[in-house]
């Protein structure tokens, strides 16, 4: 009895840590978040033309600002990196940060005026922003 024990509870232990590891790589398989991104970002023509001006520079995989792309990277959207659920918050503050005029980053604009955005161009990219969180959203 005493020897069935002392095989049975370890190999229980090392059964039960294993259930763990296969319950994390459940957590983090890609496979679930690519699927969740399924419709992917849509970025007409002119939507991708203000961004690539006064957004993309700071926010995406390529770019040399290690913080803007922590915050948001659009890169992410579309390589199963954000959940659906991320994505719609990323989005809000896109909308956001618009709203107070926080992006581009003053710094940057009195540096290169020429980046920053028009009114147009904010309420385009605002609108945008909110019908793609709202598509997802309804997903
Ligand atoms: C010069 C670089 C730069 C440009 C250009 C830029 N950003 Fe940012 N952005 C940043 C940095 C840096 C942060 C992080 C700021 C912080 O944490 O205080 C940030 C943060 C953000 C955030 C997250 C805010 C938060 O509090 O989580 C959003 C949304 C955002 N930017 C949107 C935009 C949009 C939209 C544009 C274009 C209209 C833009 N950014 C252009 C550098 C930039």
């Amino acid at each position: 009895m005493k020897r069935t024990i002392t095989i049975l509870v370890p190999a229980m232990l090392f059964v039960f840590s294993m259930s763990f590891m296969f319950d994390v790589e459940k957590i983090e398989e890609p496979s679930k978040a690519i699927s969740s991104t399924s419709s992917k970002l849509e970025m007409p023509e002119n939507i991708k033309g203000i961004l690539d001006k006064s957004c993309m520079g700071c926010h995406n995989d390529a770019s040399t600002s290690t913080k803007g792309k922590m915050k948001l990277n659009f890169d992410k959207f579309n390589n199963g990196k954000y959940s659906t659920g991320k994505q719609i918050a990323k989005l809000n503050g896109i909308v956001k940060s618009l709203t107070k005029a926080k992006m581009p980053p003053k710094k940057f604009l009195s540096k290169y005026p020429d980046r920053a955005l028009s009114a147009d161009d904010s309420k385009a990219l605002s609108d945008w922003a909110t019908a793609q969180a709202t598509k997802l959203a309804g997903e």
